[in-house]
Parts: C-alpha cells; structure tokens; sequence
C-alpha cells in the first residue's frame, strides 16, 4: 500500500529530520576527540573527503532503497529483492539499532545530568572535575534513571508519530541547536588566546599525521552520518516522490559537517585559550577521550564570567542533538517491529523502549560491556551494513530503479558521467572502504 503510508509533509521537514538523525553526539562527542587524536586540519581534511566520496554516495543509495520500497529497513530488501536473503541485511540493521541505542542512551542521560548540575549552580562549585565525572560514572543507578527518562521521552515522539512527532521535533529543535552553536562558537573565538586552538583546527600540520587517519576518519563520517545500519532507509520511506535524493544527501551531509566543525570551533579555542599549559592541551584532550566533554570542557567553563550560562547552553545543545537522532534510532527499530510482524505501532514503541533500557541497565553497570557496544557497532556492525546496502544498490538493484529514484522519474537532470561515477562508486570504491575499516577493527 505505497500510496496509503505517510510521507514528511514540507521539504524542510526531510531536511530537519535527516538532519537531525545525523547530528547528534557523534559530532560534539565524538568529533573533537578524533580529531584531536588524528592530528587536527589532516583529519578534518580527510573527513571532508569521506564524506564527499563515501558518505553521500551510500547516503543517496539508503534513501533510495527506502523510497523505492515505501517499508522498513528489513520489508525494504524484501520488497526489492523477493526471495532473495538481501533481508538480513535489513535485520542486521535493526540488530544493530538496539546495540548502539544500548550505549547511546546511557551518555544522553549524562547530558541531562550535567544539564541538572549547570542549572543547579552545583557545576560551577566543583573543583576535581576529573573526580565529580568519575562520581557519575561509579554510581549506576543514577545512569540508569537518566538513560530511562532519556529513552521514555524518544518513545514520547515515536508515538506522537512520524509528522507530529518525528519530522515537527526536529523542525523546531534543529534551528535551536544551531543558533546554540553559534552563540557558543562566537563565545569561544572571542576569548583571548583561541587563535591557538582555530590553528589546531584549520592549520595542517603534517607532522601529526597517522597512518591510520583515513580510517579513523571514514569510521567517523560514517557513524556521523548515520550511515550503515538503515535509519536513513527508514526516512527515506517518508520521503515523497519529490523529493530530490542526490541534493538532499548533499545538504544534509554539509549541514552535519558544519556543526561537528563548529563544535570543534567551541571546544578547541576554549581549550587552549584557558588551559594552564596549552602546550599539553592536545595530549590532554587526546587523552580525555570522550570524556573530555564531560570533565575538560566544564572545567574551562569554569573560569569564563557567567559559567553557569555557558554550561547550561552547552548540555542543553548536546541533549537536542542527541535526542533527535535517539528518535530516528528508535523509529527504524519499531518501524521494523510494526510492519513485520502483527504488532501495533504503539506496542513496537514500548517493546523497543524495554529492549533499549535492558541493554542500557548493562552498560551502566560495565563500562566494558558499553565499550563492546560501542566498539562492536562503530567497527563492524555498520561497516558490513555499509557493504552491503552499497553492493545491493550498485549490484543487484535494477538499474532502471536506480535512474527512477536518482531523477524523480526522469524530472530532474544529472549528466550520464555522474550517473557512472555514482554507480562506479557503489560498486567499488564505497564496499572497499568498508571492508578497510572492518579488517582496521579485527586487527585493532
Ligand atoms: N549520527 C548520530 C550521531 O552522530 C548517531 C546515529 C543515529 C547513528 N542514527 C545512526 C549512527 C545510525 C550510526 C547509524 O550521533
């Protein structure tokens, strides 16, 4: 029943919603920690190409396999190649869905507790910032009380359903969180001394460069962009027949960028300008890891006038960005739940909720089991999605589907050459890279 299913209502709703599944902690979480390991400007530089030869290409090509089919990530290979075992790959997606909500959910709870802890005034009294983190982490219980309020609240949008709940969500938080973002970067170059760090950033330095840089890289931009395991299938289910594929991968591949870097641009001027010694900043924050958003980056708040305004704008951005992509996490796995099986929507919603929080339970209590999580999703889970949602498209889908879904049934032109770039890419360049990043984790 393709013409019955819903579909997002404006254009910029599909924008908002894509958008708003690729920005999320990967950009401020993630980002900065990689790039400060990979060696700053070389590892952006390298990111952005990733994402122009590897991202938007099986960005277009996940839309594709959702809009051709009007289903969910598993009924989406069904659909397209009945009879086939292509499915799996859509169950794998779903699998890996819960894995990476099962960490995920537990680092959106921290966001609201340091939401808590800036409004509350507590924050800006904190001396051992190291330790006040260290206090989070050794107590599970209060984790799990953030992560279930964090996971009831996705579950509040899953319900309210895909326009109410998924598509205006991100209309009015996605703007919110970029006027954040740029209200915070403007704080950051403002301070004396943030030369240093827009340097790190934008000022190649080819003495730092790792070999493994484009791995790390491409693991990222794909994490990023939400790529490999069928969240953007699934919206592209929602996707009407209008709705340029190519261009709007395009912009929503640039407008993920774009807030990852300007996290950057918050986080690195901040640190070298008010850090002690900037001289070991970067191994300092390499060594945070991802923590660094958690202990560095309140303690340098700490010593700006007006802290607690700062702090709070801080957490309050990161909880909006993670939460509009714990909703499209969430909606690709209920999605799967309610249209495979004689499930109702709402029964879906709380099924995955449960399954969500269990795993959630797990990973506050070891952090072992959320470094499993993490690692197993980031290194292998999504690159063999990847993979194979590249080989489906550029290999097994008819070619008369592709064009169709590429030019909105012949209304838009592209060139014939970037028709065979984009298929030549599909068909090797795309698969290879992900097999490199799945061989990286084997041996990492
Ligand atoms: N892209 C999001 C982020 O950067 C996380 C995310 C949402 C994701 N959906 C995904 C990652 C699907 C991989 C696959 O935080």
């Amino acid at each position: 029943m393709p013409e019955k299913r819903v579909t997002f209502a404006s254009k910029i709703g599909v924008v908002a919603a894509a958008v708003g599944s690729a920005v999320g902690l990967g950009n401020i979480w993630r980002f900065p920690s990689q790039t400060a390991d990979g060696g700053g400007a070389i590892f952006i530089l390298v990111y952005i190409g990733c994402i122009l030869f590897f991202g938007i290409p099986l960005m277009v090509s996940e839309f594709m396999v959702g809009r051709a089919s009007r289903a969910n990530t598993a009924g989406a290979f069904h659909k397209l190649a009945p009879g086939t075992q292509w499915k799996w790959i859509g169950r794998l997606g779903v699998l890996t869905g819960f894995v990476i909500m099962g960490f995920y959910m537990v680092v959106c709870g921290w966001t609201f507790v340091f939401i808590f802890q800036s409004v509350s005034g507590h924050l800006s009294g904190v001396s051992d910032f190291p330790a006040n983190f260290m206090d989070l982490q050794s107590n599970p219980v209060k984790q799990i009380v953030w992560m279930v309020i964090f996971s009831l609240l996705t579950a509040f949008f899953i319900l309210s359903g895909v326009k109410k709940g998924i598509e205006r969500s991100a209309k009015v938080m996605m703007p919110i969180l970029f006027l954040l973002l740029i209200i915070l970067a403007a704080r950051a170059i403002t301070l004396q001394g943030a030369v240093h760090g827009l340097n790190f950033l934008f000022k190649p330095d080819l003495s730092h460069v790792k070999p493994t840089v484009f791995l790390d890289a491409m693991g990222q931009a794909f994490f990023s962009l939400s790529l490999g395991m069928g969240c953007m299938i699934t919206y592209g289910s929602y996707f009407n027949n209008r709705t340029p594929l190519v261009k709007t991968a395009v912009q929503v591949s640039l407008l993920d960028s774009l807030v990852a870097i300007l996290a950057g641009v918050v986080i690195f001027p901040t640190a070298f300008a008010l850090s002690a010694n900037p001289g070991t900043i970067v191994d300092e924050l390499v060594a945070g890891g991802p923590g660094l958003l958690f202990i560095t980056l309140p303690e340098l708040f700490n010593q700006m006038p007006g802290s607690m305004v700062w702090s709070t704008i801080f957490f309050f951005l990161l909880a909006l960005a993670a939460l509009t992509s714990t909703i499209s996490l969430m909606e690709a796995v209920t999605l799967y739940i309610h249209e495979e099986h004689p499930i109702s929507r709402k029964k879906s919603t709380l099924l995955v909720t449960a399954g969500v929080i269990i795993l959630g339970v797990f990973s506050s209590y070891s952090s072992s089991f959320f470094n499993f999580l993490d690692l197993s999703s980031a290194k292998f889970m999504l690159p063999i999605g990847g993979f194979f949602i590249s080989l489906f498209v550029g290999w097994h889908l008819d070619r008369k589907v592709v064009y169709a879904q590429l030019t909105n049934d012949r209304t838009l032109k592209f060139g014939m050459g970037f028709l065979r770039t984009y298929i030549f890419l599909l068909r090797y360049v795309v698969p290879t890279a992900m097999l490199a990043i799945f061989i990286y984790g084997l041996a990492g």
